[in-house]
């Protein structure tokens, strides 16, 4: 939530720092802003509210010039969406600004202190505490010392914050710090140039190698290079990591937007999901960074996964492959809510967060309490290098590639076919999978992206998508079913709908209908049912024909050539066979792509839909 972009060197700083911003407006679009130290050694801010657009626009007519520079694209939280609330937020003086991710949960009290030593405050936010407390110290005890200021300022914060410091006094260089999850800051190294950035596809057209800061750690970088503190000013050695993604991969292409191009490329990343991870020969998967050796899978007594989102819906899927393949009891959480359930954590326990952006606090505050009651860690996670992947005793990327929309698409089903590989991976190793059931999965996994391509290549050409949301859009309401395996896809079908066409929409679970949401059936309320051919198609036909026998219209999502469906239901979206604990990554493809469909059709903004932010770094 919010987006950071700071740039030191020969360079013009704004044109990079709004190119960065760019790749981060998924984080936030209700305001944007930009700072430069100018030729006459001012600080020229710009800031605009909406979305960057807005400030591009505004830049073009009121440019900037100058090479250092940061900017924000801020999701509110204290103060509503305008141009005062909008980052950068400068001193009295003007002499420094902040840009800030993150929340000062005592800024009442704060405010209330420094308006008693006369400080003016021009906003809502609580963004503006930190530059007035920074500016304070500046001149009261730090002796001019902008480094030592920040450092103070930050001992006042409580809650999580990443701040970036631009000040006039100091023209070669900017100060950025981070104090607990609140998102992350990654450093960039160019040639006799330096970046920052809240992620790293922000920054990566420029530079690969990143160096990650850590809660209270603070980085002072100038064109050179960077020097590294903790909060107390002992320099800290880091190391920068080496990222290989491909600068494209966080581009649109030619595609209308990014949800569009991460549905898409499924087939693509579903390979790179499972590059190297499947061993034919032996008919096993080797996953070499879950920090798991089979001794140490043996003394497990309980699995439990927290995640929050769409994340939790893949997690309920973990359940299903985990307890199926490894015999082991699995519990899944909201991770927003295991930490306030006193929850029994052992040492026999394995907790596994599942997050794409590995920022999410929630699942980081869930992860850190698993820690502390002694369970072992484990991060099934998309962003190379994040927050979750470093905190947790072992982690699995998700291989998945920058996911930049703010609906998430392929990282869902990346995470699920994780889930599926990291079952089977605790089954060989508890003895619990048999060779023909590993052979059968290992050859259906090598499969999958093949099967996931063709849906989709079938789904971009064709016009049965475009032509079913044509007819549908204007429901106000949608009923998701599935049962078992597809009940989860049912919440995932039904959350993509809602957040970015804005319909509402119930997942459920089929075989719990006739509880209560049966009488919401009528003719306005179109049931999707999740219905491909498994070992419970039977029990998901006779649902169908309760929903019809009320009225309902039913859109199915089934198996090809399934004819007697075909009769049945009003609308079919057809998903290749293949084995049963697979067919939910290829079904929750064609409600993707409903999802998309329906959202343009009713003007919605499919890749910043209302109210929205990806990295969800507040609680
Ligand atoms: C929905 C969506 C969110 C995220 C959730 C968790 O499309 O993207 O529901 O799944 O905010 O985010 P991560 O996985 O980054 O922890």
């Amino acid at each position: 939530m919010c987006g950071i972009v700071g740039y030191v060197g020969p360079q013009a700083a704004a044109p990079i720092v709004l190119q960065g911003l760019r790749q981060l407006e998924y984080r936030g679009y209700d305001s944007a802003g930009l700072a430069v130290i100018d030729a006459d050694g001012e600080i020229a801010v710009r800031r605009e509210k909406g979305k960057l657009s807005g400030l591009s626009n505004l830049i073009d007519a009121e440019p900037v010039q100058g090479s250092i520079g940061v900017g924000h694209t801020r999701w509110a939280t204290h103060g509503p969406p305008s141009r005062r609330n909008a980052h950068p937020h400068a001193s009295p003086d003007g002499d420094l600004v902040v840009v800030q991710n993150g929340i000062v949960e005592n800024f009442l009290d704060l405010r209330t202190r420094l308006q008693a030593q006369g400080y003016h405050f021009d906003s809502d936010t609580d963004t503006e505490v930190i530059v007035h407390l920074i500016h304070h110290y500046y001149g009261n005890g730090c002796h001019g010392d902008l480094a030592a200021s920040v450092r103070r300022a930050l001992r006042d914060l409580k809650g999580p914050s990443a701040v970036v410091v631009l000040s006039k006094n100091w023209p070669d260089r900017l100060i950025a710090a981070r104090l607990g999850n609140a998102g992350g800051v990654v450093v960039g190294r160019g040639e006799g140039e330096m970046y920052i950035a809240s992620d790293i596809p922000a920054i990566l057209r420029h530079t690969r190698e990143i160096t990650f800061l850590e809660s209270r750690q603070m980085a002072v970088i100038t064109a050179d290079g960077a020097a590294y503190f903790d909060l107390d000013g002992r320099p800290v050695a880091k190391e920068p990591l080496l990222i290989d993604w491909n600068p494209t991969a966080a581009e649109k292409g030619e595609y209308r937007h990014f949800m569009q191009k991460e549905i898409f490329e499924q087939g693509r990343s579903l390979t790179d999901t499972l590059r190297g991870r499947l061993n034919f020969s032996t008919a096993s998967v080797e996953l070499d960074t879950l920090n798991l050796p089979p001794d140490a899978v043996n003394k497990l007594e309980k699995v439990t996964i927290v995640a929050c989102g769409t994340s939790y819906y893949s997690a309920l899927l973990g359940k299903y492959y985990i307890e199926r393949l490894a015999r082991i009891p699995v519990e899944v959480d909201y991770a927003s809510e295991y930490r306030y359930r006193q929850p029994l954590v052992t040492d026999k326990q394995l907790v596994v967060a599942i997050t794409q952006s590995g920022e999410t606090v929630d699942t980081l505050a869930a992860l850190e309490e698993a820690r502390q009651g002694g369970a072992g860690t484990l991060a099934i996670v998309n962003a190379i290098g994040s927050q979750a992947a470093r905190v947790c005793d072992g982690y699995l990327y998700m291989q998945a590639g920058p996911e930049i929309g703010v609906a998430s698409t392929k990282a869902f089903t990346a995470s699920v076919t994780d889930l599926l590989l990291l079952g089977l991976y605790l089954g060989q190793a508890r003895g619990t999978v048999d060779e023909a059931t590993r052979k059968e999965l290992v050859h259906a996994l090598s499969t999958l992206p093949g099967l996931a391509g063709e849906l989709l290549d079938e789904a971009f050409h064709g016009r049965r998508y475009q032509a079913l949301a044509e007819e549908l859009h204007g429901y106000h309401n949608f009923l998701y079913l599935g049962r078992a395996l597809h009940y989860p896809i049912a919440r995932e079908g039904a959350l993509k709908l809602k957040e970015i066409s804005y319909i509402h929409a119930e997942g459920y679970p089929a075989g719990e209908m006739k509880h209560g949401p049966i009488a919401l059936i009528d003719e306005q309320m179109p049931t999707v049912a999740i219905a491909p051919r498994d070992s419970i198609y039977d029990k998901m036909i006779s649902q169908i024909e309760q929903v019809k026998a009320r009225g309902g219209l039913v859109l199915a999502v089934a198996t090809a050539g399934d004819e007697y469906i075909q009769q049945k239901a009003d609308y079919v979206l057809e998903i290749p066979a293949t084995h049963e604990l697979l067919l939910p990554i290829l079904a929750v493809i064609p409600l993707q792509v409903f999802a998309y469909e329906m959202a343009l059709r009713r003007g919605a903004d499919v890749d910043q839909p209302r109210n929205l932010a990806k990295s969800v770094t507040v609680e």
